[in-house]
């Protein structure tokens, strides 16, 4: 019975959370990325990526929407089912939209149609101190979590545009502590999103769960991007953090593998990538 899950007729294992848990340990970066399909997902699959986020980043990129906040749960079921049948190592996270999670219950429903119908093996919210409660409940029930702090896309409304969080001392401090509270009620990834390098590195010391950062600079334990970005197909202005992987690369698949060999030998982020 537990062979179908350990080997799927694979070379190598599929990752699980230990196997997250261990390559922080080593301190071997994770290499994660977005993605949508299911013809993608063979290909980031088959490039090497370990960890895959249907993010609700798809209301943007896919839908057409100027933020992620119209993004439903049964969206993400949707892409998160593609994308499920075409991976075979990398493991699936798939993202709660707006709204999704505004109590423990819900959030407990919804994750449940993440996994069950979504074939995800672990949910991804937007939240702070505030989700501490949310994240002890699914980690009760034993629902992987990863929990998004710095920017968050969802609050884009309250916060007054897409901008780099914890400059100031306070908020920094802030983060740090939600981090660990996170981590605490049962969040077994914290990911970051817009922060300083130098909180970046503090919240990845602090924690024993893996730090997975987006603009959050080069001392963390794994690094995300968008796929659309890296393979440039996203039109207009890209955040700072992102870094087109097509140049010079003559398919999609040599692309993503040009990403993760640079996560993997800490070339990317460069210092142009980060925020200080
Ligand atoms: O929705 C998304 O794609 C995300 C990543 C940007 C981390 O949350």
């Amino acid at each position: 019975m537990y062979t179908q899950l350990e080997q799927r007729g694979m070379p190598e294992p599929p990752v699980n959370v230990s196997t997250l848990r261990t390559m922080k340990d080593k301190g071997e970066p994770i290499a994660c990325l977005t993605a949508y399909d299911a013809s993608f997902a063979v290909l980031v699959d088959a490039a090497g990526v370990d960890l895959v986020l249907v993010g609700d980043s798809l209301g943007m990129v896919i839908q057409g929407h100027d933020t992620t906040v119209p993004v439903t749960v049964d969206d993400v079921v949707y892409h998160s089912r593609a994308v499920a049948r075409g991976l075979r190592r990398a493991f699936l996270v798939a993202d709660m939209p707006f709204m999704s999670y505004a109590n423990p219950d819900q959030a407990l429903e919804n994750s449940v149609r993440m996994m069950q119908q979504g074939g995800a093996m672990m949910i991804k919210l937007e939240g702070g101190e505030g989700q501490v409660e949310i994240v002890e409940h699914l980690a009760r029930h034993d629902i992987p979590v990863c929990a998004h702090l710095g920017l968050k896309p969802q609050s884009v409304h309250k916060i007054g545009g897409f901008r780099v969080q914890g400059r100031e001392a306070d908020k920094a401090k802030n983060m740090r502590r939600a981090a660990k509270k996170l981590q605490d009620a049962g969040a077994d990834i914290v990911l970051l999103e817009c922060v300083p390098s130098e909180l970046g590195q503090s919240i990845r010391d602090s924690l024993e769960v893996p730090v997975i950062g987006i603009g959050a600079g080069p001392d963390v334990d794994g690094q995300i991007l968008v796929l659309y970005d890296i393979l440039d197909i996203t039109q207009g202005k890209t955040p700072r953090f992102v870094r087109n992987f097509q140049a010079g690369c003559s398919s999609p698949l040599e692309a993503i593998r040009a990403y993760v060999e640079a996560v993997k030998d800490r070339s990317y982020p460069a210092p142009e990538h980060c925020f200080s």
